[in-house]
């Protein structure tokens, strides 16, 4: 598995999510009290950036039609969105965030 330098820890605050793109995927890296995670930043209802929305209790807010979905599986909790977010494996390397956008979900 192949990890890519995502951003610095230190650059994150918690709940704020920072949008990057990582080998050409769109990824929303959040740090939140239980750890640093990495989720795919388009919604999988409809194209819309999920770092512009709001985190809290580890999950993360559409801000378009309000589905949040889980910063740990990449599920949502209700509708309209049925389908997962595809999350991904973080690494922390002192104040590196290595984020691996290979592996299949
Ligand atoms: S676009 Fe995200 S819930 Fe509709």
């Amino acid at each position: 598995m192949s990890y890519v330098r995502a951003c610095a820890l230190s650059a994150l605050q918690e709940d704020v999510p920072k949008k990057v793109e990582l080998n050409g995927v769109p990824v929303a890296v959040v740090r939140t009290d239980e750890g640093v995670f990495a989720i795919n930043d388009t919604c999988s209802h409809a194209n819309v950036s999920l770092s512009e929305g709001e985190v809290e209790d580890c999950m993360i807010e559409c801000w378009l039609h309000g589905s949040s979905f889980d910063l740990r599986t990449g599920k949502p909790s209700g509708l309209p969105a049925t389908r997962p977010v595809a999350v991904y494996p973080v690494k922390i390397e002192g104040d590196d965030v290595l984020v691996s956008v290979n592996q299949e979900n």
